[in-house]
Order: C-alpha cells, then sequence, then structure tokens
C-alpha cells in the first residue's frame, strides 16, 4: 500500500492506495472501551470514475479535501452507495451539487430511505439490484448482497477488472489499532475484531440457520477475490479470504453484544470527572 501525502495538516481522513487504479479514504473512528473502527471509501480510477461511499457524516469537513487530493471531484461519473448509513453518506449531498454530471448507483430502497432525510434526484440515481451487473468505463461491476450487513439497502459489488470485491460493512473488524493492510493485523486481531465487530453490526447473525449462512459464506469463497475491500477493515489481499469467511462463519456461535446500561455509563462519567486532565 502506497501512502499519498496527507490531504493537510491534522486531516483526519488519509489517503492511501490499495491497487493500482483504486485508492482509500480512511478516517478511524474510535469506539471509547472498545477499540477503533475504519471508515472507508474507495474511489476506483478510469475512463468513468467511481466513488464507493462518501465517508462519514461526522468527517465531512475532512472528507472532500483528501477526495481532492486524489481525484477532481468534477471528474467522477458515479458513487457507488453501498447504504444509507451516516458513515457512508457524509458528502453525499455536497458531490451531487457540485458535479450536476455525477449519478448515484444505489436500490429502491436507497432511494427511500434517503427520501426520510436528504432525498436524492430521481434523475440522478441508477437503481441496481443484487445480481444484476452495470458497464462503467472498461468494467462490469456485478452488485451483490454480502452475507452480512446492517440496513436493507446493502449492495456491494464484485469488479471483474481488478478481481476486488467491494463487501460494504461486512467483515469490518473492531481493532486496537488500524493498519493500512489487514495482513499486518495477527491472526488474533483480525478473528476477534472482526467477530465482536459482526456481533454489534449485525446481531441477527445469532439467529439465523448456519447451513443457509454458509452457502452464503461460500458464494463469497467461490468468488475468489483479488482483493476485499470492506468498509470497516482494511485492505484484506485475497489470500486472506478465507481467513474472512472462517471468522465470520463462527459469530453465530459468538457471545452477543451488550452495550454499556446507565449504571456503567454513570461509572464511566464519575471516573472521567475524577481523572486529572
Ligand atoms: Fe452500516
Ligand atoms: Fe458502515
Amino acid at each position: 500500500m502506497t501512502a499519498n501525502k496527507p490531504a493537510k495538516e491534522g486531516s483526519m481522513v488519509e489517503s492511501y492506495r490499495a491497487a493500482p487504479d483504486i485508492e482509500v479514504l480512511a478516517s478511524n473512528f474510535p469506539i471509547p472501551g472498545y477499540g477503533q473502527v475504519a471508515i472507508n471509501a474507495f474511489v476506483i480510477k478510469g475512463s468513468e470514475p467511481l466513488l464507493v461511499d462518501t465517508g462519514a457524516a461526522v468527517d465531512s469537513k475532512e472528507f472532500m479535501p483528501a477526495l481532492r487530493s486524489v481525484i477532481d471531484p468534477a471528474d467522477l461519473k458515479w458513487i457507488w452507495l453501498t447504504h444509507t448509513d451516516f458513515d457512508h453518506i457524509g458528502s453525499l449531498h455536497q458531490l451531487l451539487a457540485e458535479n450536476p454530471k455525477l449519478r448515484v448507483i444505489t436500490t429502491f430502497l436507497g432511494v427511500g430511505i434517503m427520501g426520510l432525510f436528504a432525498p436524492l434526484p430521481m434523475d440522478r440515481v441508477f437503481l441496481l439490484n443484487p445480481g444484476e451487473k452495470m458497464t462503467v468505463g472498461n468494467r462490469t461491476l456485478t452488485a451483490v448482497r454480502p452475507p452480512a450487513f446492517d440496513n436493507p439497502s446493502t449492495t456491494g459489488f464484485y469488479d471483474d477488472k481488478s478481481g476486488v470485491f467491494f463487501s460494504s460493512d461486512c467483515f469490518g473488524a473492531l481493532l486496537s489499532s488500524v493498519p493500512q493492510n489487514a495482513a499486518d493485523l495477527s491472526d488474533a486481531d483480525l478473528r476477534d475484531g472482526q467477530v465482536f465487530w459482526e456481533t454489534v453490526d449485525s446481531p441477527w447473525l445469532h439467529k439465523v440457520d448456519r447451513s443457509v449462512f454458509a452457502k452464503e459464506l461460500d458464494g463469497i469463497r467461490k468468488m475468489a477475490p483479488k482483493m476485499v475491500l470492506s468498509s470497516h477493515l482494511p485492505p484484506a489481499p485475497g489470500n486472506m479470504t478465507e481467513r474472512l469467511l472462517t471468522s465470520l462463519s463462527s459469530v453465530p456461535g459468538a457471545q452477543p453484544f451488550v452495550g454499556p446500561n446507565q449504571a456503567a455509563l454513570e461509572q464511566m462519567l464519575k471516573k472521567m470527572t475524577h481523572e486529572p486532565g
């Protein structure tokens, strides 16, 4: 992975290269007491440049300069919106306002959910369902519903040119620190971070029929991507896919996540007010 120059001093969104034509725009979101989670968007360069998601709402000021450091937003042709959560739509409307030719690839549900918050202009959307394909310049993108997700509009995709699977929230991990390559994580950090993330993000996995879930995971195994790019994990080279799938297969039987309750919150607040500095 080749680091690019930071977009500006102190920027919380940095950019680095995952593949010759794919840049990562990454920030780290701390979850006190639990670790950090990567929030990634991706720029796919080529004859019809495409941005995968648009950063977190909380990072919207930092996102645009980081994006400009890798591409002129006026050159973008497409935004692929994997889903409508706040960590994916941060700069969506600013980009649509700046570039009148830009269109958003999403689903009917994506349009519907955005309609409750900041409607998408209908002549600017392109609806693509899981299983459908579209041609974007010199590449064919196949829409894929990932095995785990936290929002019904979720659609990832497989890019035939790079061989990369863009998995949206699936394969995310809660980590103590976030490298620029998932291969730099220890087996235990990756497995535990992935399992914890999925129990938080997709708690319905505890209720699934495991044989049905195993078939879903098999679909990714057969895809054999050259790289997995998750919104919430550093880029994972293709020889890690089996490890990613093995971690995920254990989630249905893992300890369900229960967040801190009010008593725990009061303890935390007391500690914070009594600690110097
Ligand atoms: Fe999400
Ligand atoms: Fe997300």
